[in-house]
């Protein structure tokens, strides 16, 4: 068995390598979102997609202010009028299309990007 092996403190071996097919863009509604859970033994990477603007965007889903997911419910990552990701933890908004926190305890901080593009009608990690 190959194991990976990091000396980068940020290293995630669950994180889903280049290539990786998420879903069928038509699996996330326009405005949307839809968040994955990889696992590889012991460690565990979370991240979500969206749509909005004819825009799909990927982050990590972590927030940037205790580290919680952000989702309050299954793929719910975005306000009800679809114009803010919302952190459920303590109500942090976020712009979609540059992770940047606008409102709440981690204002100016971001979301880590997770990189995807469509492919062929599927969403892809980059
Ligand atoms: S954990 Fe997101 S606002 Fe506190």
């Amino acid at each position: 068995m190959t194991r990976l092996v990091s000396h980068d403190p940020t290293f995630n071996p669950a994180r889903p390598p280049s290539g990786t097919v998420l879903c069928a863009l038509s699996d996330v509604a326009e405005p949307g979102a839809k968040g994955f859970i990889f696992r590889q033994d012991e460690a565990l990477f979370s991240g979500f997609i969206l749509r909005r603007g004819g825009q799909t965007l990927g982050y990590v889903d972590r927030c940037p202010h205790a580290g919680w997911p952000l989702s309050g419910g299954p793929d719910r990552y975005l306000t009800r009028d679809g114009n803010h990701i919302l952190c459920a933890g303590h109500g942090a908004l976020f712009t979609p299309e540059t992770g940047l926190c606008t409102s709440g305890p981690c204002a100016g901080r971001s979301l880590s990007p997770w990189t995807v593009e469509v492919q062929d009608g599927m969403v892809v990690v980059k």
